[in-house]
């Protein structure tokens, strides 16, 4: 199985979403999986224009020059695509945004019902990849990946394939605190082992989903530990950028 991950985060290398992508990957390659890790950040990716000259004057390809023919290999080379993201307002980042409006000259411009009888467009010639959905967040709750949750079941049926997972991590910007080593650690190893799953059994145990969805820091008062020490966190923040 060859696994592709675009990381949509503007930290690239530095991002909680590598924590993620890295423990993941390296699961699935212990599982045999053949893997590759693109940072959009250090892509050139332009916004679509929405002028369809992908589909109308030449079929296939975008009139703009940037990075995106090179990425659109990448992605039709995988049997699993991996959407990694900071949730950014409740959404995915606007770079993996518009990394995904630009795949549209991988579509067809007719259109279809699908089996449930909602209109779309065909599927393009060249088959596109599972796709598997990854993010981490600021706020502490599970509940802020909805919209996410339900983005990727809409894309995959944009896109005439299925889902293959999905990892949301509430309090991801935690991920890199030294004094969170222990937990962080626990949580990697969870998220490599869902990797392992992804590629011997084409998709993650409810355990592994179970375990990912639990929360960072195992207490009741999460959400008011969080609370009181992000709020400590950023007065101080403001305090030194004050005093420059
Ligand atoms: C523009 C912007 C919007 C954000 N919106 C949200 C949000 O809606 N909900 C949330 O929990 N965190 C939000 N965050 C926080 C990031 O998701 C969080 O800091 C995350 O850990 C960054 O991950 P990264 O290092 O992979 O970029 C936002 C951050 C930015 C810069």
């Amino acid at each position: 199985m060859r696994i592709v991950a675009f990381n949509g985060s503007p930290h690239a290398e530095e991002s909680n979403t590598h924590v993620m992508v890295d423990a993941f990957l390296a699961g699935a390659r212990d599982a045999g999986a053949d893997t590759e890790n693109i940072f959009l950040a250090r892509k050139k990716i332009n916004h679509c224009l929405g002028c369809f000259s992908c589909w109308l004057k030449s079929p296939g390809t975008c009139i703009q020059a940037d990075d995106m023919p090179e990425l659109m290999k990448h992605y039709l080379s995988a049997d699993v695509v991996v959407f990694a993201t900071p949730l950014h307002v409740d959404n995915v980042s606007g770079t993996m945004k518009d990394f995904i409006d630009r795949l549209l000259p991988l579509g067809d411009p007719h259109f279809e019902k699908d089996p449930e009888g909602e209109v779309r467009h065909v599927s393009g010639p060249k088959k596109d990849p599972r796709f598997f959905m990854m993010a981490n967040s600021g706020f502490p709750e599970q509940s802020h990946f909805q919209v996410l949750r339900l983005l990727i079941r809409r894309m995959a049926r944009n896109f005439s394939t299925d889902v293959a997972g999905e990892i949301y991590r509430g309090g991801g910007s935690l991920l890199q605190e030294e004094e969170l080593k222990p937990l962080v650690d626990a949580y990697k190893v969870v998220l490599r082992t869902a990797g392992s799953e992804l590629v011997k059994d084409g998709k993650l145990s409810p355990e592994t989903i179970r375990r990912l969805e639990e929360p960072l820091i195992p207490a009741p008062n999460y959400a008011e530990i969080f609370l009181s020490n992000a709020n400590a966190f950023m007065d101080q923040m403001i305090e030194a950028h004050r005093k420059g």
